[in-house]
């Protein structure tokens, strides 16, 4: 090829693709200067860098969130730039654009790195979401006798506590172990959700899952499907999960082999066939035991960090506020009497639905929420700007701490005129535990059920702020949650070593967990005459 051909070749390449790459990123770049950055200037000059963001996340986040309330500043996260967000308006944008716009799933896929670890399946036809939303959230009622069964087996096995003598309770740990029993009874039941290792697997899984999405996003796509197998663990999580369920899921496919349907007698009514009834397709029949194994583990994975750090709060602040527990096990007791160990019984536990909303929002489970990633350049409803490939979320945790404005110091209350930022935003003494908060609220007239712990609430995030993506699995988990923290009330006394207070939790950038070393001093109340 002569020289001039091959100059003409290279200018059209510049032209076709390198000049509009280039003019993309310019455009992206302008696009994201022109949202301020935190943690650059004045006392956080020294912590620019992402690795000091992560010791540094919260108090950096507080100030973006003083600094530009009702609008957007980004800060450096280990995966690139984060766009947080706060306000209303914006975090109503968040839960109305759809996933063509700002993609929940992608945003996990970045962060959890799921196509190098569950595979692309879950990713691009998640089916298990609907099997959460529907037929399990629909079976409380229907299960609620299994959840109760293990909750004392699993008590029982795990808290040897006797009348008139205190043990101690390495809690966090030994309430992981009772939520994926539990969890885990109602998703794939007896013998199951008691053998050690299948225990065991549901709570390391998250965790090397997260570690080894770590190590990923170090490594360019080409090595990561390699890197996944060498330097995490993994596949030996799936090779352990599918040891355990593969007999029972060929057990199943016999049975409607056997019975030519979906539909034969004494199907056992669980998480298994709710995944084989969804997977009804030729398409979704394809490798179905990987299929099924993989979706069992991330509904765990979903489940059993979230709902064992719950636990585990609420049972700090009760074991630090050892006043509280009168009128919740009173409450407790009078709907228990009425109704049984029922989920009719747990909807009247307002007291109870309040004090764990309260905890969770005292600390939770991490710093921000409604994580999405940015899919196609998006333009908020107060103009603001944010480019495609970029990580926004809302600053959850300012959130369930903002008391007062920083306008002139007064409330917001005072100012909602002013400011765009709604009375409900607003919670009175943030930082004070305040336990019946929330079902104060509900005592109002219309009010009823506005402040449960499953409502979208404007102000709290837990599960995150609604729309398509808020947490499937928060009925479950709160139904759970109060049969869990309900027993503890009527069978113990909890209180910490030396009445001491609820221990410092764990913060690693913007993940916040429990104190895992802590323990709980446990005794057995006297049986009721
Ligand atoms: C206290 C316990 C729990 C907490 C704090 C929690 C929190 C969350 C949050 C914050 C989200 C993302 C929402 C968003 O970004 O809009 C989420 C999603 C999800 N959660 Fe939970 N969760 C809990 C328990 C559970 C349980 C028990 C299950 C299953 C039984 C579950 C299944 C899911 C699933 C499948 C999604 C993804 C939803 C989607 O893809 O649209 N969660 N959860
Ligand atoms: C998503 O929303 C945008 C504008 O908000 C709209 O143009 C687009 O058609 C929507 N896409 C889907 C798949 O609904
Ligand atoms: C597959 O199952 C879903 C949920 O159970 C149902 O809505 C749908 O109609 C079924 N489709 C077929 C082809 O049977
Ligand atoms: C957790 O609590 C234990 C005992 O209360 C304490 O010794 C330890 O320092 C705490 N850990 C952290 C990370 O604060």
């Amino acid at each position: 090829m002569s020289l001039p051909h091959l100059a003409t070749l290279g200018a059209i390449f510049l032209a076709t693709v390198l000049v509009p790459k280039f003019l993309r990123w310019r455009s992206r770049m302008a696009k994201l200067n022109a949202i301020p950055t935190v943690g650059n200037s004045g006392i956080f000059s020294s912590y620019t860098s992402a690795r000091k963001f992560q010791n540094h996340a919260l108090e950096i986040i507080q100030e973006g969130y003083e600094k530009y309330p009702g609008r957007a500043f980004k800060v450096p996260l280990p995966d690139g730039w984060h766009v947080l967000v706060s306000g209303k308006d914006m975090i109503d944008d968040i839960k109305k654009a759809n996933d063509s716009d700002l993609s929940f799933q992608e945003a996990i896929t970045e962060t959890l790195q799921t196509d190098y670890t569950m595979g692309l399946a879950a990713r691009i036809d998640p089916y298990q979401v609907d099997v959460v939303r529907t037929p399990l959230t629909r079976n409380l009622a229907a299960k609620f006798d299994d959840l109760r069964d293990e909750i004392q087996a699993a008590f029982g096995d795990e808290i040897s506590a006797k009348e008139s003598e205190w043990i101690k309770v390495p809690m966090l740990f030994t309430v992981m172990k009772i939520v994926s029993r539990t969890s885990n009874r109602y998703f794939v039941g007896l013998p199951l959700c008691r053998d050690s290792d299948y225990v065991r697997l549901n709570i390391e899984f998250t965790i090397d899952a997260f570690k080894g999405a770590t190590v990923l996003r170090h490594y360019p796509g080409f090595l990561k499907p390699l890197v996944r197998h060498f330097l995490t663990n993994v596949p030996a999580c799936v090779a352990r999960a599918t040891k355990h369920l593969e007999p029972v899921i060929r057990e199943r496919l016999r049975k409607e082999e056997e019975y030519g349907t979906t539909d034969w007698p004494d199907k056992p009514n669980d998480l298994i066939s709710w995944l084989l009834d969804e997977a009804n397709t030729t398409e979704r029949r394809k490798n179905i035991v990987f299929e099924i194994v993989s979706r069992i583990l991330l509904i765990n994975m979903a489940a059993i960090h979230t709902t064992s750090i719950t636990f585990t709060n609420t049972l700090y602040q009760l074991a630090a506020n050892p006043d509280i527990a009168q009128p919740l096990r009173e409450e407790v007791q009078a709907c228990v009497n009425e109704q049984g160990w029922t989920k009719a019984a747990m909807g009247q536990m307002r007291k109870l639905d309040s004090f764990m909303k309260e905890t969770q929002r005292i600390i939770g489970v991490g710093g921000l929420a409604s994580s999405r990633m940015v899919m196609k350049d998006f333009t908020f409803s107060n103009g603001i700007e944010v480019p495609a490939g970029t990580i926004l979320s809302s600053a959850s945790y300012s959130l369930h701490h903002d008391g007062v404005s920083g306008l002139l110091g007064l409330p917001i209350y005072d100012l909602n005129i002013l400011t765009s930022i709604p009375p409900q935003n607003v919670y009175e003494k943030p930082e004070d535990l305040d336990p019946f908060r929330f079902s104060n609220m509900r005592t109002k007239e219309g009010e009823g059920f506005k402040h449960q712990m499953v409502a979208q609430d404007p102000s709290y995030a837990l599960f995150g702020h609604g729309g398509k993506h808020m947490c499937p699995g928060r009925f479950f988990a709160v139904n759970e949650l109060k049969a869990l923290v309900g027993h503890v009330l009527l069978n113990y006394d909890i209180k910490f070593e030396n009445n001491g207070g609820v221990p410092p939790a764990h913060w690693d950038g913007v993940t916040v967990s429990p104190n895992r070393t802590a323990s709980v001093m446990f005794r057995k109340r006297p049986a009721k005459a």
